[in-house]
This record gives structure tokens, sequence and C-alpha cells, in this order.
């Protein structure tokens, strides 16, 4: 199994909407016996709690499907994980500050946006201080990067 997670701070808005919109692109290309993805935060926020209410209108609202409690990353997810997502480069500075120089895990840490095809910013912008239509333009923008990191992996595997 090839194991993608997607990383924001708080685990509540960007990345449970990346996790739900990668994992239907992997359903739609029948590929969920060789790919899974989960998501997590840097932060301890909110752990254990569902996503954030908006996360959850977009995800009703685009047909998508979510089963998922925040939880915090942690650095066996580098064992864990093939590719790490990290939303923003805060969320990847964070992620950074725990790697370990003996670090054994194969994993490529990537930032989202590289993924999109000319992305003028490669943070996805943190939607939680603002209003609903901040989580629809982050459903947008993973939903972009993710049809080609899906791309990128199944060239990186002949799948
Ligand atoms: P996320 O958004 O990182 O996309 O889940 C946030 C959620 C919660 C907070 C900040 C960002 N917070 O400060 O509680």
């Amino acid at each position: 199994m090839i194991n993608v997670l997607f990383v924001c701070l708080g685990n509540i808005c960007r990345s449970p909407l990346a996790e739900a919109v990668f994992n239907r692109l992997i359903q739609q290309e029948g590929l969920d016996d060789a790919i899974a993805s989960d998501s997590a935060g840097t932060s301890d926020y909110h752990l254990g709690e569902p996503p954030d209410r908006r996360t959850l209108d977009v995800i009703q609202k685009k047909g998508l499907d979510i089963e998922h409690l925040g939880r915090q990353f942690i650095r066996e997810d580098f064992h864990d994980f093939d590719y790490i997502i990290a939303m923003d480069e805060s969320n990847l500075a964070n992620i950074r500050k725990l790697e370990d120089a003996q670090q054994e895990g194969s994993y490529r840490l990537f930032l989202m946006r590289e993924f999109e095809d000319d992305a003028d910013d490669l943070n996805v912008p943190d939607p939680y201080w603002g209003g609903d239509s901040g989580f629809l333009e982050v459903h947008d923008i993973v939903l972009q990067s993710g049809k080609n990191l899906l791309d990128y992996i199944k060239k990186e595997h002949q799948l």
C-alpha cells in the first residue's frame, strides 16, 4: 500500500478536506487497493475532534465522505507514510523540526501546491478565521493539486 498523509495545523479544515477529495480521486481511478490517504495536524489544538462544521458542509455539498477525528502529526508518521504533503510553509517547517538525521523512513515531503498548475502562492490559505467561501476555495485548490499528485504517484509506482 502506498500511504499519503496530508498535514495542516489543526487537522479540522484543510487536511481532512484534502483527504476526502484525494480518497475520492483514488476511488474514481479504482486504486483503493494500492493507495490510501490520511490526515494530521502539527498542533494539538483539536485532538479527537471531528472536522470543522464548514469542512463537513463542503464535503457534503461535493458528495464526498470523511471519517476522521483530529490527530497530531508524530515522528512515527515518517515511517508509516510514503508521501507527506504539507498544506503550507509553516506546516512544512513544523514537520521538518521533527525530522531526524537518522530517520530511516523513505518518505517524501512536499507542499500541496507544488502539484498545482501555475500556483501563484505555494500555501493553501488557512480558512479557519474566515467565512464559508474560504472552504470552497480550499476544496478547489486541493482538487486541482490532488489530481496532479495522484498522476505523479501513479507514474512513480507504475500504476
Ligand atoms: P487547519 O485550520 O489547519 O486547516 O485545520 C485551522 C484550524 C484550527 C486553528 C487554526 C487553523 N486553530 O487555531 O485552532
